[in-house]
């Protein structure tokens, strides 16, 4: 597909942030972006990186009623060498088709996909910061775009990516947090979106993390939707518990986005021999493991959160403190590991970073 491309004027060019120690997440963007619309007709056309602009739609654009929308969460990372570095893309690609397919809306080649990602961060290159720890966050999303009030599948789209300057998710950088469970709200249940990036699925998630966030809390743990006793994600991100020295997630049954970094966490425990169990785990076999000092660790796994360690959880009005509320030796190796994958500072056993840009 050929991609128009216009340059924004060097008088409309953003200040790159002076200081990367501060960037936070999700506050800076840069001065170009992609957009390629669809038309049930056309098809993908139009294709184009742009100066960054507010988008033009109906009050009446599908996206704004029904909640037709998905995204993608990536990031392109610069090593020491100055060389900018991708992680596992395809998967996004592939992910954001899955979510695609859900709601109803059209897939994007992986082609495309690539090629727009790859040419818009060339672009932007200079925007991906060096601070450690800091990355160039990508933001591809689809929106349904129709002007039209009936409950239907639209009928166009557009799909956009954005990027710009992140440091940490959390406030609490690489300190570990303190999380909330939920009994009262849940974010998925069996046969919903639980499993794609759905737009919808992060506001329905909003309602119970206000509580937490008001008690103090960094995130909702959630609950599975049936029973309100095996835990599923936390926030945004996947979580893992070491109970012994077993590594255990819960298993990719609809209900919990299929993470790319959770899948990474899996893949390089496994290779360094850590038994690891993809199974239903309960709030009962957690807090019983902790009542024979066998909860070893928590983590979460993320794109944005990369691996975040768990300090403290609060269920039923009681504090439960996991490694007396400091980072686990496990979440370490494996945060350190995968940063340094994404870096290009170390070995990538299983292919998975691509360069980009020397
Ligand atoms: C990511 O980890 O990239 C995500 O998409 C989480 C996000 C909602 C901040």
């Amino acid at each position: 597909m050929k991609i128009k491309i216009v340059q924004a004027v060097p008088e409309k060019r953003k200040v790159k942030p002076a200081d990367e120690l501060k960037l936070g997440f999700g506050k800076i963007f840069t001065d170009h972006f992609f957009t390629m619309k669809y038309h049930a007709d056309r098809g993908w056309h139009d294709a184009m990186i742009e100066p960054y602009r507010p988008l033009a739609i109906a009050p009446t654009a599908m996206c704004l009623h029904y909640a037709q929308e998905i995204f993608e969460g990536m990031k392109a990372y610069r090593g020491k060498n100055g060389a900018i570095y991708l992680f596992r893309p395809r998967e996004n690609s592939r992910r954001f088709n899955m979510s695609a397919e859900r709601l109803c809306m059209p897939a994007v080649d992986e082609t495309v996909f690539m090629e727009a990602l790859t040419k818009l961060i060339i672009m932007e290159k200079d925007w991906v910061p060096r601070g450690e720890g800091t990355s160039l966050y990508i933001r591809p999303a689809m929106i349904a775009t129709e002007a039209a009030l009936g409950v239907h599948p639209s009928g166009e789209y557009l799909f956009f990516i954005v990027t710009g300057p992140v440091g940490a998710y959390y406030s609490e950088g690489f300190s570990p947090t303190k999380i909330f469970v939920s009994e009262d709200y849940v974010r998925s249940a069996r046969g919903g979106t639980g499993a794609c990036k759905a737009a919808g699925n992060y506001a329905a998630s909003l309602y119970a993390t206000k509580i937490a966030v008001g008690m103090g809390y960094t995130q909702v743990l959630w609950l599975d939707a049936v029973e309100r006793k095996y835990v599923e994600e936390v926030g945004t991100s996947n979580i893992f518990f070491v109970l012994g020295n077993e590594l255990i997630t819960p298993p990719l049954s609809g209900t919990i986005l299929p993470g790319i970094t959770r899948d990474s966490v899996i893949r390089l425990a496994k290779h360094w021999g850590i038994p690891v169990s993809e199974r239903p785990l309960s709030m009962d076999e957690i807090l019983e493991a902790d009542a024979r000092g066998m909860l070893k660790e928590a983590f979460a796994s993320g794109t944005a959160a990369i691996v975040s360690p768990i300090g403290q959880i609060y269920y039923r009005g009681r504090e439960h403190v996991i490694n007396d509320g400091r980072t686990g030796p496990l979440t370490e190796k494996l945060y350190k590991e995968i940063l340094q994958i994404q870096y290009g500072e170390k070995e990538d056993p299983f292919g998975w970073r691509v360069k980009i840009s020397d």
